[in-house]
């Protein structure tokens, strides 16, 4: 049993770092770029002027650095804004005004003539007031206010009616927000990143699979999907593809041995505790000792802000995958032990183990099911 086990982890492992030098050696073309370590890392379809060439991206998607060494995207007909994150799978991207005012930007945003949309609109009615309106307790927009003027946004219909009659209506505006709203919001500030997703090119599930989006050739506009694996890894395997070279790749490895190494001190050898991992190299009967979906999605989720504020400043590096938290990732973490981990890994980890990977814990004390 111990040398079939040993036998299988190698294939498992070797599987990784074979995939991982596939896809160094294609990427040389387009190498991924970045203005500044932290930033957005940039590849195709979008491409960094003078730093990557024009058959790196695709035509519209062109970015570049500004002085502060922000990537910066120019939207046709609303102007430049600052890229605060991207996401290949879901073709999403979030910006944010360089100069601090959103709200000033939104009023003479028109997304018509540019390639990308709104994901979630949400209706916003600005308001010009005298400045004696501070008193109503709504969040004003102090960018756009001064010492003679408040200005408030607000989508809910009583606030609307009430400031209609006292103040001048500026404008009406589908904001492309970032989060979808389920109810309406008495005033906002309107300050958190755009978020705008585009439709073509379609890369987005090539991504999703851990592949590589390009031109086919440079004759035509035609994208092909590169080094997408053909059968699916697990997610924490494309991670160690994402962070590319192969000493993330091992330490990721060394990681996980000595977990495992932990798991079968901590089982005595009371069940096989490598069934779980082998599970998906090769189809056999997985062992489900896990959390069910509702548990999971119970414990806190939250979504990193631009200067990644962690519940836990101290950890930056989830424990999971070894990759470090970027803004915009989905984080969750557990209750009972406040852990915090990419909400992908620890879902994939809750559903096969009932136990905190970091200290062990048992989300609501209770013991993790046993195996049938
Ligand atoms: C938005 O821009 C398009 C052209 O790109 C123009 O036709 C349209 O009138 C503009 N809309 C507004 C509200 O300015
Ligand atoms: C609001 O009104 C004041 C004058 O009452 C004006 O100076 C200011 O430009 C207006 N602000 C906006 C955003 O329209
Ligand atoms: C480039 O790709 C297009 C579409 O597949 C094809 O029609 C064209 O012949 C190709 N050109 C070259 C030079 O290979
Ligand atoms: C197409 O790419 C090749 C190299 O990959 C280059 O030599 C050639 O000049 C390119 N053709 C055009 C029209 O850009």
């Amino acid at each position: 049993m111990a040398t079939q086990n040993t036998i299988t982890l190698f294939l498992f492992f070797s599987s990784i770092i074979s995939y991982s030098f596939t896809v160094v050696t294609s990427t040389q073309t387009c190498p991924n770029a970045a203005c500044r370590r932290g930033d957005p890392i940039i590849r195709f379809p979008f491409r960094l002027e003078n730093l990557q060439t024009k058959s790196c991206g695709y035509p519209g998607f062109t970015l570049s650095c500004d002085k502060e060494k922000q990537t910066v995207i120019n939207l046709p007909g609303s102007g430049s804004f600052t890229l605060q994150g991207i996401d290949y799978g879901t073709q999403e991207i979030w910006i944010n005004d360089p100069n601090a005012c959103l709200p000033a930007r939104l009023l003479s945003l028109n997304l018509t003539g540019s390639l990308f949309t709104g994901v979630y609109y949400q209706d916003f009615t600005f308001f010009n007031c005298s400045s004696d309106y501070t008193k109503y307790q709504l969040n004003p927009i102090a960018c756009l206010s001064g010492s003679s003027n408040t200005v408030f946004a607000t989508s809910a219909s009583p606030v609307i009616n009430f400031l209609s009659s006292r103040c001048t209506s500026i404008a009406k505006i589908a904001v492309p927000m970032e989060l979808p709203f389920f109810e309406q919001v008495l005033s906002s500030d309107l300050s958190s990143d755009l978020r705008l997703t585009w439709a073509v090119p379609g890369c987005g599930r090539c991504e999703s699979r851990g592949g590589r989006c390009g031109f086919k050739n440079n004759s035509s506009l035609e994208i092909v999907c590169t080094n997408a694996p053909r059968h699916g890894l697990p997610r924490s395997a494309r991670y160690a593809i994402t962070i590319g070279a192969g000493v993330p790749t091992l330490l990721f490895a060394v990681g996980l041995l000595c977990f495992i190494c932990g798991r079968v001190k901590a089982f005595g050898g009371r069940r096989d505790p490598l069934s779980e991992l082998s599970s998906t190299v090769a189809p056999q009967p997985t062992l489900i000792a896990g959390l069910d979906r509702p548990t999971i999605e119970s414990y806190p989720k939250v979504v990193l802000g631009e200067s990644r504020r962690l519940p836990k400043p101290d950890y930056n590096t989830c424990p999971i995958c070894l990759s470090e938290y970027r803004p915009k990732e989905t984080l969750r973490s557990i209750p009972e032990c406040q852990h915090c981990f990419h909400a992908d890994c620890i879902d994939e980890w809750l559903r096969r183990n009932a136990t905190c990977p970091v200290c062990r814990n048992s989300p609501n004390g209770t013991p993790p099911a046993q195996s049938p």
